[in-house]
């Protein structure tokens, strides 16, 4: 996939950067010539990945007030135009007869008031941004169709695609992008093992699916979608293996 070089650098802010998909965004930005600052808790995986590829970084918790106003600090300082959240996830997967709200909070907080805060925080400078700003929100194809098991995640993946296109109308005057990528199955790094909490259960996820969608896969159509000129919105993008014709069709071999 190519894409239109940006005729200036340009800086993203990437969350969710100390694994999985949000890591291999920064390096498919990096790898493009873009400045970057990564964002997530685990300060020691951002300094590993800064030394890799000369990205910026700032830990913190994206939906706590006092660590989004130290990242939107960094934003400034570093001139971000462009906000990818990518921090999110699942905890659980209890019908809901037996949900744990520890697991339907943090999963609220993490991929909803996170996503929130930090574009709130965010959205004068990207208003401001020289050419216009753009926001990636990173919601899920369990925004798109609900799944026994899988009721807290829907409904905080399908809130985040709500605020994602109320934001579109309301940011489109101020010349504000935004974007919603929607992926089905990735085999990424912790995703599973943190929703389900044993290696075992995880990786029961991916047994016999040939080749399930990869971080770099889902990285390398962000990278795409944000360096495009600045007029074209790719409003919504549906990825999934081909081995997941559906959410509810997942081919395994045996
Ligand atoms: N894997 C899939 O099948 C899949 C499919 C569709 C969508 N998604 C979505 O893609 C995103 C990335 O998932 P992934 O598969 O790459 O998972 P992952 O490997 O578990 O990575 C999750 C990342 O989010 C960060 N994070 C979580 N909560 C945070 C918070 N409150 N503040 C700051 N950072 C936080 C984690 O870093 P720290 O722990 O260091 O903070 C980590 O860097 C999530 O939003 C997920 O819902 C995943």
């Amino acid at each position: 996939m190519t894409s239109a070089p940006a005729s200036s650098p340009r800086c993203a802010l990437v969350t969710g950067a100390s694994a999985g998909i949000g890591a291999a965004t920064v390096r498919a930005l990096r790898a493009q010539g873009w400045d970057v600052v990564a964002v997530a808790r685990r300060e020691g995986r951002l300094m590993a990945l800064a030394e890799e590829t000369g990205c910026a970084w700032v830990a913190g918790d994206v939906s706590n007030d006092e660590d989004v106003a130290a990242i939107a600090a960094s934003a400034q300082a570093n001139g971000v135009d462009t906000l990818i959240n990518i921090a999110g996830g699942a905890r659980g997967n209890q019908h809901i007869a037996e949900a744990h709200t520890d697991d339907w909070e943090w999963m609220f907080r993490s991929n909803v008031m996170g996503t929130m805060k930090l574009t709130r925080a965010l959205l004068p400078q990207l208003r401001s941004a020289q050419g216009g700003g753009t926001v990636l929100n990173l919601t899920s194809t369990a925004a798109l169709v609900s799944y026994e098991g899988g009721g807290g995640y829907n409904a905080a993946k399908s809130a985040q695609r709500a605020m994602t296109q109320a934001l579109r109308l309301e940011e489109a005057e101020h010349n504000v992008r935004v974007i919603e990528i929607l992926p089905g199955l990735v085999k990424s790094d912790e995703f599973a093992l943190r929703r389900l909490g044993s290696q075992e259960a995880a990786d029961a996820v991916y047994a016999g699916v040939e080749e399930p969608l990869s971080s770099e896969d889902v990285a390398d159509v962000v990278r795409y979608a944000v360096s495009l000129p600045h007029h074209v919105n790719l409003d919504e993008i549906v990825l999934r293996p081909v081995a997941q014709a559906a959410n509810h069709k997942l081919l395994r071999k045996q």
